[in-house]
């Protein structure tokens, strides 16, 4: 099997700032930042359609790695800034730019916390369609209702807080609690719930679900989780990019990396309403184990649905 696949986190890609990219380099013609010989910064050719003046400035910088196309973006100039040279050490660039989309928002991304993957968005798509399934999940986010709740969701692990202000915005009559150990990860997730307006986002320090207060016990009808699943053995296999700037504590579990979502999910059952469900990332690899480990824990369904590449990874685990 591909070691890449097999442990299932990879660098997100920077595909998705090309067309920005086209859209706002005509601003940065006059860019002269001093690169390695190795590398050539330039600016592509685009036309200027009158909007330039104010965007941010954007480089395309080639070379290094495989000769690939990176891309920077900066305030108003970017010499003297210290990003390029932040790129060019090989800092992922959602951690240079400091911000990186998820979903319909950019969320603030600093080494505190995990780069959001696409294949996250298709975990929160098969949470949401989980609890429409559940008949809870009613009508257009109306900010007027915010304040009314009628169900509670926890998001383990937030991170970014990527997963839970999706949760939010989606699911408008729930209350969301976004949990993590990390508390520097929280101060992330914080400044994200505030920056995106999500104000049913309540947040809470510790180890899984002992961050919760114990009022929510039997009370959730979601618990959704990316926690870390990489085994200590799949460290070496892990991209560069991947184990040398993102926290080592949001990728790794243990010697299996099965640990977290095993924790999770035996706990769960305590926590969850009544045909309550939980959905976890998990590795493409580790598919039979999660649907075995749900089983164990006494979910009567457990299945695994696809990510956007069809690999194996979200498990869906159902109460009585
Ligand atoms: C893979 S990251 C996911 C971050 C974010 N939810 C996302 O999907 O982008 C895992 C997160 O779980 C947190 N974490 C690790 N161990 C934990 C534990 N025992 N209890 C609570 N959170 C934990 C890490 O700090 C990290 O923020």
């Amino acid at each position: 099997m591909d070691r890449r696949l097999q442990h299932g986190v990879e660098p997100v890609g920077e595909r998705p700032l090309l067309p920005e990219a086209r859209h706002a380099l005509v601003e940065a013609g006059d860019l002269r930042h001093p690169a390695p010989e190795d590398h050539d910064v330039g600016v592509e050719d685009v036309e200027d359609d009158g909007e330039g003046a104010g965007h941010p400035v954007l480089v395309a910088l080639e070379g290094g790695e495989g000769g690939r196309l990176s891309l920077l973006r900066a305030g108003d100039d970017l010499r003297g800034s210290g990003l390029l040279a932040r790129r060019l050490a090989g800092e992922p660039l959602q951690y240079v730019l400091g911000e990186w989309a998820f979903r319909e928002h950019d969320l603030l991304v600093d080494r505190r916390v995990l780069i959001p993957r696409p294949e996250t968005e298709t975990v929160v798509e098969v949470a949401l369609a989980e609890v429409e399934r559940l008949g809870e999940r009613r009508g257009r986010p109306d900010p007027w209702a915010a304040a009314i709740t009628t169900f509670a969701v926890a998001d383990l692990g937030t991170g970014s807080g990527a997963i839970a202000i999706a949760l939010e915005r989606s699911l408008p009559e729930a209350e969301v609690w976004a949990t993590d150990r990390s508390a520097e990860a929280l101060a992330v997730a914080r400044a994200n719930i505030a920056g995106t307006g999500a104000t049913r986002v309540r947040t809470a320090e510790g180890h899984w679900f002992e961050a919760l207060d114990d009022s929510l016990r039997g009370e959730l009808l979601l618990v959704v989780s990316n926690p870390p699943y990489i085994a200590e053995a799949e460290i070496d296999a892990l991209p560069a990019a991947v184990i040398e700037w993102e926290p080592f504590g949001a990728l790794v579990s243990g010697p299996t990396g099965l640990e977290a979502i095993g924790t999770i999910l035996a706990e769960a059952p305590g926590w969850l309403a009544p045909g309550g469900v939980v959905v976890l990332e998990h590795a493409p690899h580790q598919a039979d184990a999660v649907v075995d480990l749900a089983r164990d824990a006494g979910f009567v369904e457990a299945r695994v649905e696809p990510d956007l590449a069809g690999r194996p990874r979200a498990l869906v685990a159902r109460l009585a």
